[in-house]
């Protein structure tokens, strides 16, 4: 299994923990460390809609805590609904645009561009890309 894989497989563990009883849409998110640590975040809904957080943010919240988001090396998100087969195929999740955001945070942090791996719910759909390639020309700190 790849590190990728690897990352997916805890990704998908996360999205088990993930509280969303109005979308019903789980996700899970694990970002690795450029030492190798591992932290987890899923999404976290709330009754007043708006407050909801996504499993990215969840995640780099962890990453802060854990390591500083300046070691954040590359990051896994798996997403699905709740009830969907997980034996069928489906689109990847990808970061929406605030968590777009807020990963490029992290990567001018880090200094080099991070890895995000996504994958559907059968694994069957992956989609390798970067921070950078997700949201070029990103609103920085410079
Ligand atoms: N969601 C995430 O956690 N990450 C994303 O990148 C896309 C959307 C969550 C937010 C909400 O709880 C649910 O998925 C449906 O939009």
């Amino acid at each position: 299994m790849s590190g990728a894989e690897r990352l997916l497989a805890m990704a998908r563990q996360a999205r088990e923990r993930a509280y969303a009883p109005y979308s019903d849409f789980l996700v899970g998110c694990a970002i690795e460390s450029k030492d190798g640590q591992v932290v987890l975040g899923g999404n976290v809904e709330n009754a007043c809609y708006r407050l909801g957080v996504c499993a990215e943010q969840s995640a780099l919240s962890a990453a802060q805590q854990a390591f500083g988001l300046e070691n954040v090396r590359r990051v896994a998100v798996v997403g699905g609904p709740r009830h969907a087969d997980p034996q069928v195929a489906s689109d990847p999740v990808t970061p929406c645009g605030g968590c777009r955001q807020a990963l490029a945070e992290a990567a001018q942090l880090a200094g080099e561009d991070i890895a995000i791996v996504c994958s559907d719910l059968s694994g069957d759909e992956v989609l390798e890309t970067s921070v950078g390639a997700l949201l070029p020309a990103a609103f920085t700190l410079d």
